[in-house]
């Protein structure tokens, strides 16, 4: 059975060029709640410990200092189907792939730079949700 929320948060890029309003409104549009969000800057050991799934992998290196470079703004979205439906909304990893109308064919500056991140099962949703946003804060 398909969950309902998701993890996301709009990638420094985008906030330094000010795409949060847009892609906001835009997830918004898309009949996503927002039910956590904040601004903050990220160490690269926090970064590292967020994206430990990819520690392997040849772009990890560039991947922490890049979010960690600036402002990032982490939220928690509830919809049904909500990992898959927002999957769907942003669009593939590389924008130059992304579906007309998707938030990173909008936005996105490349593939690494690419505007915002969406949790990619239910089970990494929880796990990155509960990353950002202590459960005691949460309603
Ligand atoms: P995300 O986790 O951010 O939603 O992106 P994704 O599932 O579409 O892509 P994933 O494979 O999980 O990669 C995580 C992030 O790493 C950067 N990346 N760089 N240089 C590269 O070849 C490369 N590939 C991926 C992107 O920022 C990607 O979103
Ligand atoms: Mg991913």
């Amino acid at each position: 059975m398909s969950g309902n929320l998701t993890y996301s948060m709009i990638k420094p890029e985008a906030v330094q060029k000010g795409f949060t309003g847009p892609i906001l409104s835009h997830i918004q549009k898309a009949g996503f709640r927002i039910t956590a969000l904040k601004m903050l800057k990220i160490s690269e050991e926090v970064a590292g410990k967020f994206y430990a799934i990819h520690k392997e992998r040849p772009f990890f290196n560039d991947l922490i200092k890049y979010i960690s470079s600036g402002p990032i703004v982490p939220m928690i979205l509830e919809k049904e189907n909500a990992v898959e439906e927002f999957r769907k909304l942003i669009g593939a990893t590389n924008p130059k792939n992304a579906t007309p109308g998707t938030i990173r064919n909008l936005y996105a500056e490349s593939i690494e730079q690419n505007a915002i991140h969406g949790s990619d099962s239910d089970e990494n949703a929880v796990i990155e949700a509960d990353f950002f946003f202590p459960r005691s804060d949460r309603f």
